[in-house]
């Protein structure tokens, strides 16, 4: 083909920069027909550089069309992670045309973190930054940035990174802000092994209750090493966040690479839709793809819902992800397929696929009639090579697994051949998971949501071919695959 080698693990349904280094999406917004992200880019190389906002739009959140770099460093610093809102009352007195501007909030960063806006009053074709920046000097703390700013009861809201913890902030008109509360410095509050980034602050109506979840990305201190987010449960009641009880950490996605998410303002359909960085700090820069570096994920919306009799923050594709589905590529469903202890069951003819771009839904029932601590089901998609990417389920310890160790390269970093493994919030043997595969990219929704894992791998070849495995030192336990779905998807 025609395609440069260094582009064989090029996503085609996710986001990636034609060319160089992206880190956290950015400004994330809907404003008349189009969403907008902005990222961390550095137009220079494909690692960490002086940081700009680069910038990508789109009417259906999965085609992205690149423009030019909105916000560039200057005497303050570089441009770091923010937000961006729709300023409806004109309450910053920036707007210049007939339609509301877009203001951005974001961090510059030199030896020092301050917060600054600028604004866009031709549909974020344009930024100009603020005269008077920053709006938010440095109280002299090392880490002080990304800030998410939304509004509540007429007044601007920002949640703001420092250290490890979160402050919060509040303002009339984006150009001053007072300071409200702090969350997280009692070590109770959450996860601390690593510095605290990219919050945002959602509220939502479950029940008839107004149940506020606070989203806090911490690098490092992943349950599967290095960048993970975290969210805690809570009340927010317009200038102090409560959280609920005391409970183990709350990840996300338990996923090696999902980091740094956060909501779009603006959703015309009033979603909390979700576009993380699809990248670990970990080995991020040294990732073998050569021309660009990073990759966002699919969008996501946000619910919460009950497993259990916990209340839990559930993460599901976003409908426009169907746009996708090509319906002559709709593989019949293996009904009932049942799995004897120590088979491994090879998919039929119709499930080779030669593009790897695939939604698979499964649904399994294990009922093990000798109890076995090793009871272990598990799929793999593999190639000619034998490379294999697996998604595994260990029946005993009820977690859910992807090991990435034999899906192709993995040497340029130690850690990253490391199985990832998630601990399930329900005792259910009944396993329904959703997953999409792109390329280099797996990302899979289990539990209706609550157990959620994103990975990247790097095959030689594509993958091609499925098959199922269900292993038990007891021979005559047996699994049974209800349904097995697999749908092939353009790009
Ligand atoms: C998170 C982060 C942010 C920061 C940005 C710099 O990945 O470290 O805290 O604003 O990346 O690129």
């Amino acid at each position: 083909t025609s395609l440069c080698l260094t582009d064989q693990h090029r996503p085609q349904f996710h986001f990636s920069p034609a060319k160089y280094w992206i880190n956290d999406p950015n400004g994330l917004i809907y404003v008349e027909g189009e969403y907008h992200m902005f990222y961390q880019f550095y137009p220079n190389g494909t690692t960490h550089g002086p940081m700009y906002w680069g910038h990508a739009i789109s009417t259906d959140l999965i085609h992205w069309e690149e423009l030019p770099i909105a916000l560039s460093p200057d005497g303050l610093g570089e441009i770091y992670s923010g937000s961006a809102v729709l300023d409806v009352g004109n309450t910053s007195g920036l707007q210049t045309g007939s339609n509301p501007p877009i203001i951005a909030i974001f961090t510059q960063a030199s030896d020092t973190q301050v917060q600054s806006i600028a604004v866009s009053n031709d549909k974020g074709r344009t930024f100009e930054k603020y005269a008077s920046n920053p709006v938010l000097p440095s109280p002299g703390v090392k880490d002080f940035r990304d800030p998410k700013v939304f509004e509540m009861n007429g007044k601007w809201i920002m949640s703001l990174a420092v250290n490890d913890s979160i402050h919060f902030y509040s303002s009339n008109n984006l150009k001053s802000w007072t300071a409200l509360s702090k969350f997280g410095s009692n070590p109770l509050e959450g996860a601390h092994g690593g510095v605290w980034e990219c919050p945002d602050l959602l509220d939502f109506d479950f029940n008839g209750h107004k149940v506020w979840v606070l989203l806090v990305s911490i690098n490092p201190g992943g349950p599967n090493l290095g960048s993970v987010t975290q969210y805690f449960l809570g009340d927010f009641d317009g200038e102090t966040f409560r959280k609920f009880g005391i409970g183990h950490d709350l990840w996300m996605d338990w996923g090696p690479d999902n980091y740094a998410g956060v909501s779009f303002s603006n959703d015309p359909k009033n979603r909390k839709l979700l576009i993380a960085w699809l990248n670990n700090w970990l080995y991020g820069e040294v990732i073998p793809t050569e021309e660009w570096r990073g990759q966002m994920t699919i969008p996501r919306v946000l619910e919460l819902t009950r497993v259990d009799n916990k209340v839990r923050l559930a993460s599901a594709p976003a409908e426009e992800m169907e746009l996708l589905r090509i319906s002559s590529q709709f593989y019949e469903k293996l009904d009932a397929l049942t799995i004897n202890s120590g088979s491994v069951y090879t998919l039929s003819d119709d499930f080779t696929f030669s593009n790897p771009l695939l939604e698979v839904d499964v649904v399994l029932n294990i009922t093990l009639g000798t109890a076995d601590k090793t009871a272990t089901f598990q799929f793999c998609f593999f190639n000619s090579l034998n490379e294999e990417l697996c998604v595994g389920y260990s029946y005993d310890q009820n977690y859910i697994y992807l090991d990435r160790a034999k899906a192709g390269a993995v040497n340029f970093h130690p850690d990253f051949g490391k199985r990832a493994m998630a601990t399930r919030d329900t005792k259910s043997k009944i396993i329904e998971m959703k997953l999409y595969l792109d390329t280099s990219i797996i990302e899979l929704f289990a539990d209706k949501g609550v157990t959620v894992m994103t990975a990247m791998f790097f095959p030689t070849e594509p993958f091609t071919q499925l098959k199922v495995a269900f292993s038990s030192a007891n021979s005559s336990n047996q699994l049974t695959v209800s349904s097995f779905t697999v749908r092939g998807l353009k790009s």
